[in-house]
C-alpha cells in the first residue's frame, strides 16, 4: 500500500476531491470512485449496531472455527470483530481504504477483547495478499461504492482459496419504497443517487 494508493472520503477534503481520486486498474481498466458516505458520526452511529446476525446472516451456516476470513471494506470493524468471534481460533482480516476508520476498527477489536483478527489499510482493487490466501471473502455495502465492481470481484476471487466462499450484500436504492410518500424523500432519492453515479459507484448494485 503507498502513500499515493491512500483515499480519504471525499467530503472531509473537498477542495481536494479530484486530487484524492486515485486510478487503480490491474486489469487495465479506467477506476474511478469515491466513497460517497464517508465515516461521519451519524454514518457510524447507524454501523455500530452490525453484526453478523443482523447484517449478514447468510454467513452463520458457513462460519466454522479455523477459518481463514477477509472482510474488505470493513469500515468500523462490528461485523469482522463478529466474525473473529465465530470463528476463533480461526484468523479475520479487515481491510478499508481510510486509515482513520481502520484504526477505529483496531480499537474495537481491543476493546471488545477479541484477539484474532487484525485490521490493515489497503485498496479492494490490489489485496496485499498471495493468490489463494482465504477461505471466505466478504463485502458488505462496498460493491456499490465502487466504480468497477467486477474488477474488485476478481480481485477478491484471486485472494480466495478454490472452493471458498465469496459473499457480498449491497442496498439496491432503485427498490427503496416508503409510506407515505414525502416530498423530501423523494427529493432526497434523487439526490443521492445523481451524487452517488457521479462519484462513480452504483446505488442499485445490489
Ligand atoms: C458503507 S461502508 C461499509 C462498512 C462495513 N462493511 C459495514 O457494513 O459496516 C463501505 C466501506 O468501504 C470502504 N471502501 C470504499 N472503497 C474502498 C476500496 N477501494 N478499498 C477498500 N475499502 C473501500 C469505505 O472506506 C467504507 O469504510
Amino acid at each position: 500500500m503507498t502513500a499515493e494508493q491512500t483515499r480519504e472520503p471525499a467530503h472531509s477534503q473537498p477542495e481536494n476531491r479530484d486530487a484524492d481520486r486515485v486510478e487503480i486498474a490491474p486489469h487495465g481498466e479506467a477506476i474511478r470512485d469515491t466513497y460517497t458516505h464517508g465515516h461521519h458520526e451519524s454514518v457510524l452511529r447507524s454501523h455500530t449496531w452490525r453484526t453478523v446476525l443482523n447484517s449478514a446472516a447468510y454467513l452463520i451456516p458457513h462460519l466454522t472455527p479455523g477459518l481463514r476470513v477477509l472482510d474488505v471494506g470493513c469500515g468500523p470493524g462490528t461485523i469482522t470483530v463478529d466474525l473473529a468471534r465465530r470463528v476463533s481460533p480461526g484468523t479475520v482480516t479487515g481491510v478499508d481504504a481510510s486509515a482513520a476508520i481502520v484504526a477505529q476498527a483496531a480499537g474495537l477489536a481491543v476493546d471488545e477483547g477479541v484477539p484474532n483478527v487484525a485490521f490493515r489499510v489497503g485498496d479492494v482493487y490490489a489485496l496485499d495478499f498471495a493468490d489463494d490466501s482465504f477461505d471466505l471473502v466478504h463485502a458488505h455495502q462496498v460493491l456499490q461504492h465502487l466504480a468497477n465492481p467486477v474488477a474488485a470481484l476478481r480481485e477478491l476471487r484471486r485472494v480466495l482459496k478454490p472452493g471458498g466462499i465469496l459473499a457480498a450484500r449491497d442496498v439496491d436504492y432503485g427498490g427503496v419504497a416508503w409510506y407515505p410518500k414525502l416530498p423530501g424523500l423523494q427529493s432526497w432519492m434523487t439526490a443521492y443517487r445523481a451524487v452517488h453515479y457521479w462519484n462513480g459507484g452504483d446505488p442499485d448494485a445490489g
